[in-house]
């Protein structure tokens, strides 16, 4: 059996999701080994990926550049020690194939000679089989050397293992590949995968891991100092290290809210930019040496001036780097609001204390999901679908309902991510009266909405339903959903007033 490819790797290499890999195992159109899968089974499911036809995963990329405002997603070559230990690796295997194929033309000689010499003490009959066993063996290894190896998918892996590096996380068993001069840690959260880390840069120690099996090397300076006995175990900080060959970590992931720990950072204002309306764009960044650690869908206290405080969710994915993003309604008597519309200004501090809620993508689910965000609900939402995208999520479905047309600010947010992914569906609908006050008429009004969403997609109940926004709308929407037959562990909420 030819060398097996984890499926990231066989995914980047076919230009496909995960998510379309693992469809085609379940049907059985490719046979996977322990969730590994070969170049000639990939090939014969792909018999027409060239090396250009990444379309796919050219198209995710885009989207998630766009959605990260291309803060994270950069190009760069691998560091150039890296770069020279993968080529070094790769002649390695080079060598050895050739020294294989010499051994084998040797192994044939001595096989002709040994038939000639059964030919020559054999009867006419058996010279005559062992003459058509010579034809027929002549052809069969003129024909394997021809096609050899001469595969576009066989070329591009080569090409990949330059470029990247295949990490697997134990015992977890997550895998990502590290590209550029990312380091452990980047690659990772690039990737959706919630490895543990406090500051980011070599300070805290929260992020030291052992390294199984593979090479890293160390590209970034850490103060924080690893003991003797944790370097004889080949423990290693993720955040300083990149990956020089395919690695095998063991380290901690965190597997629900309670893995997070609280914390408090001073952040600073970036920029606060207005969005619709009444709304604005509250860009904080971390210090330098720090980052809030919070799974994507979760909120934090900020509280600025005096002590002017307010929970507001995260709407920015836990990948952007130290960039935290809210977004803000400025609501009539509310100091905190009133704070940030007319006092607040860039590089001013904002303390940041949390993370806090459940409202969190359940990762392990193989259903569709749907997101609805009310007027504000859109905040969490977006975060929770910015990381369902790193985690190449099959199906997503976001409504956007808002109040008036104003509520529904950034619409080309949900129109971008729907015209670059194929899975991607959206649409918005104006309610026509304040979410945040739905009784009566108006309780009527959103459920007619509802029941036309619904009709048009019969596979929702069927689906992870994900709603946020106002109290009042929520009420209505989870009241709705469990009525046509959801359970309530399927539907998860999250109230942004
Ligand atoms: S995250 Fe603090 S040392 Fe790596």
């Amino acid at each position: 059996m030819s060398d097996l490819l984890s499926l990231t790797r066989a995914a980047r290499l076919v230009g496909v999701t995960r998510a379309a890999l693992q469809k085609k195992i379940q049907v059985g159109e490719l046979i996977s080994y322990d969730g590994m899968v070969t170049i000639e089974n990939l090939l014969s499911c792909y018999p027409d990926a060239q090396l250009e036809d990444n379309v796919e995963f050219k198209r995710i990329s885009q989207i998630k550049e766009r959605a990260f405002g291309k803060r994270v997603f950069e190009y760069v070559l691998p560091d150039a020690e890296v770069l020279a230990a993968r080529i070094a690796e790769l002649s390695k295997t080079l060598a050895n194939s050739q020294e294989q194929v010499k051994q084998f033309n040797v192994l044939l000689d001595k096989l002709w000679n040994k038939f000639s010499e059964i030919e020559s003490q054999s009867k006419s009959e058996v010279r005559t089989a062992m003459e058509n066993l010579k034809a027929w063996i002549k052809q069969e290894v003129s024909a394997t050397l021809e096609s050899g190896y001469n595969n576009s998918v066989a070329i591009k892996d080569g090409v990949l293992r330059i470029m990247t590096a295949q990490v697997t996380v134990l015992p977890s068993k997550h895998d990502f590949l590290v590209e550029g001069q990312d380091t452990l840690l980047e690659a990772a959260m690039r990737a959706g995968i919630p490895l543990n880390y406090g500051c980011s840069g070599g300070n805290c120690g929260l992020c030291k891991a052992k390294v199984v099996s593979g090479q890293v090397k160390k590209t970034r300076h850490h103060d924080f100092a690893i003991s003797e006995a944790d370097k004889n175990q080949g423990c290693i900080l993720l955040c300083s290290n990149t990956a020089v060959s395919d690695v095998v970590l063991e380290a901690a992931v965190a597997g629900g809210v309670q893995d997070i720990p609280f914390q408090q950072i001073s952040a600073k204002v970036k920029a606060i930019d207005a969005l619709a309306g009444d709304m604005v764009l509250l860009h904080l960044q971390t210090p330098r040496s720090e980052r809030l650690r919070f799974l994507a869908g979760q909120s934090v206290t900020l509280r600025v001036g005096q002590s002017f405080t307010a929970e507001l969710p995260i709407a920015s994915c836990p990948c952007d780097d130290r960039n935290l993003l809210f977004h803000l309604r400025r609501l009539p008597g509310n100091l905190f609001s009133d704070y940030v519309f007319e006092r607040l200004n860039q590089n001013d501090v904002v303390e940041v204390e949390g993370p806090q809620g459940e409202f969190i993508l359940h990762e392990k689910s193989p259903r569709p999901l749907y997101f609805f965000a009310f007027d504000g609900g859109f905040a969490p939402i977006k975060s929770v679908i910015e990381h369902a995208m790193s985690l190449e999520a099959e199906s997503i479905h976001l409504y956007r309902i808002g109040s008036s047309q104003e509520h529904i600010y950034l619409p080309n947010v949900g129109r971008a991510w729907a015209d670059a992914l194929d899975n991607f569906h959206y649409e918005q609908q104006v309610a026509g009266f304040d979410l945040r006050a739905v009784n009566g008429k108006r309780e009527e009004k959103l459920n007619e909405q509802l029941s036309s969403i619904v009709a048009s997609n019969a596979e929702i109940t069927q689906s992870d339903i994900y709603l946020a926004g106002p109290e009042s709308a929520l009420a209505v929407a989870e009241q709705f959903f469990l009525d046509i037959g959801l359970p309530k562990t399927r539907v998860f909420v999250a109230i942004v007033n």
